[in-house]
């Protein structure tokens, strides 16, 4: 389930706007806005609900709401300018590695969606605009997994390597969720393993990364989930057809075997490609078919 909150200062013009256009466009998700400093209940700016009227879209029913930690539960977050970015990132910790600016996430850090209020309709206008097409371009830069996040996890042997890839994927403004381990001390690789499968075979996450040791006790543990095709890489290539060929859903990754920077590359290739379909498609069934006899 994708889930996308939006947050802007008071919930009454840029985040709703940016909700009810992605609404639009993505029917099944759960998308909602909410402010920093909202004036709880309070409409939509008068400007705003025109604008989204043009658009064949409605903004009658909003209601104003400051944001909390349970609306940023699991979600993407999604903010208009830096400013709010850093601000979501310092009053709610847990959440940071699932919150960018619109501008960062659609692969433009310098873009800010900034307030329009008391600069007339044209400028609303131009916000929605923009708003719209930081949202497409955000599509055609993370393809599969537009809107939904990366679990991530370790046993003790992988947790720096974790560390070092999450920090990178922050960097390119792609959302992680991290399911433990949180330090260097001695833990049960499978325990990681079924959380983040589960995570992905549920849809809580759009893809998966587990890293221990040699990346083999992750891959036998995950390849347990039904519904998890969980892919052992030790380089780019094999990252890239994992995806194209097998529709793997999760990469295992060995931090004994492959180094720092070959393992952020097998990553990104992992998690930027889409599964090529065709002839693979036939085999991934008979892969299902396999899961559903046992
Ligand atoms: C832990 O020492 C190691 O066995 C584990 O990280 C992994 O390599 C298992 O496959």
């Amino acid at each position: 389930m994708k889930r996308v909150v939006f947050v802007c200062s008071g919930n009454t013009c840029r985040s709703p706007l940016a909700a009810a256009i992605l609404r639009a466009e993505e029917p099944d998700a759960d998308v909602q806005s909410a402010g920093l400093a909202a004036y709880d209940g309070g409409p939509a700016a008068e400007a705003a609900r025109s604008v989204a009227r043009e658009r064949g879209l409605s903004l009658e029913d909003h209601r104003a709401q400051t944001l909390r930690a349970q609306l940023l539960a699991g979600a993407v977050c999604l903010t208009m300018t830096r400013a709010h970015q850093d601000e979501v990132r310092r009053r709610f910790p847990d959440a940071e590695g699932r919150v960018f600016s619109l501008g960062a996430y659609a692969g433009e850090p310098a873009e800010e969606i900034e307030d329009p209020i008391g600069q007339g309709d044209g400028r609303y206008r131009e916000t929605a605009d923009r708003i719209a097409s930081l949202l497409r371009r955000a599509k055609v830069r993370h393809g599969w997994l537009y809107l939904q996040t990366v679990g991530f996890g370790s046993d003790h042997a992988g947790f720096s390597l974790k560390r070092e890839l999450t920090a990178a994927l922050r960097h390119e403004g792609v959302p992680t969720l991290d399911f433990g381990t949180d330090s260097v001390e001695s833990c049960d690789y499978p325990d990681f393993a079924l959380a983040v499968g589960r995570a992905v075979a549920g849809g809580d996450v759009g893809a998966g990364v587990l890293i221990c040791g040699t990346g083999i006790g992750m891959s036998i543990s995950a390849n347990k989930v039904p519904g998890v095709r969980a892919a052992l890489a030790a380089e780019g290539l094999g990252a890239e057809l994992a995806r194209r060929h097998n529709d793997a859903n999760v990469l295992c990754l060995g931090a004994r075997l492959t180094g720092p920077e070959v393992a952020r590359e097998a990553t990104l290739r992992f998690l930027r490609q889409s599964f090529d379909g065709g002839r693979h498609a036939r085999r991934v069934d008979k892969i299902r078919a396999i899961e559903a006899e046992s």
